[in-house]
């Protein structure tokens, strides 16, 4: 069955959550035990609240994860799916990762949802640096203004433009496989509902049960999303 869908498909979509990167070394979010959120509180941390009120913890924290995303790399998964677009078989990856390792690995067309820890801006004046000039020994602008992470704070709008790429991709796939994602965020969780409502398969491969997999064709659950990209890969290399 997924062989077919996979080999057959005319627009495939990959949809990816924090559980696309943990075989990089990355942690997720919600994962007992190891997950961020069970270590920090994301309001503390990672709010637009914090950033105004609890800004040594907010720049400790993000420093750790911008060193994270220096330190690790993307795992054959990230390659797999780069391999895959480069063959014209996977059109587009709708993330809401924040680590770049989609774009490292070689993927071009990324909607990114949340932002990116790749690069920092000033709180200011708005000017973009690479993220390096976020962990020396100051944080601030050459206007002086604060800088932090391009990423989507919680509190914080959403950037239009990757919604409208992510809207557009969700209605034009015929195949729509999440990976990595407990799907608990909206509105980027709406993507899955939006591409099953326009005709596409929908598929879940996630290590735990999400609140969309009623809407799924498959679901495969308990399997490391690099085994399963592995095995799928396969498909077309054997
Ligand atoms: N293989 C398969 N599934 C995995 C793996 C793996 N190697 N590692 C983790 N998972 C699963 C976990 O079981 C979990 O259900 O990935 C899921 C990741 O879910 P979350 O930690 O909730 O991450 P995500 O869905 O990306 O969170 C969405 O929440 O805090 C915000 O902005 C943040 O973008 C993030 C959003």
């Amino acid at each position: 069955m997924i062989k077919d869908w996979l080999t057959n498909a005319k627009y495939m979509v990959v949809f990816t959550g924090a559980g696309m990167s943990t075989e990089s070394g990355l942690p997720d979010f919600r994962s007992a035990n190891t997950g961020l959120w069970q270590q920090k509180d994301p309001s503390q941390v990672a709010s637009v609240k914090a950033l105004n009120t609890n800004v040594e913890e907010f720049i400790e924290f993000y420093r750790k994860r911008v060193l994270g995303v220096k330190e690790f790399e993307p795992h054959n998964g990230h390659r797999i799916l780069a391999e895959w677009e480069n063959d014209g078989r996977l059109q587009s990856i709708i993330t809401q990762n924040v680590d770049g390792f989609h774009q490292l690995a070689g993927n071009r067309n990324v909607a990114e949802l949340h932002g990116t820890l790749q690069k920092v801006h000033c709180q200011s004046c708005g000017t973009s640096y690479s993220s390096e000039e976020f962990l020396g020994e100051s944080y601030h602008c050459e206007c002086s203004g604060l800088l932090r992470p391009s990423v989507v704070l919680f509190g914080e709008m959403l950037p239009e433009e990757p919604f409208e790429i992510a809207f557009n991709e969700a209605i034009r796939a015929d195949l729509f496989i999440v990976l990595g994602s407990s799907l608990s965020v909206t509105p980027a969780n709406q993507f899955p509902l939006i591409a099953k409502e326009n005709g596409s398969k929908l598929v879940i491969v996630n290590q735990e049960a999400t609140p969309f997999d009623s809407y799924a064709d498959l679901v495969i659950n308990n399997r490391q999303i690099g085994d399963v990209l592995s095995e799928w890969h396969r498909f077309w290399t054997d």
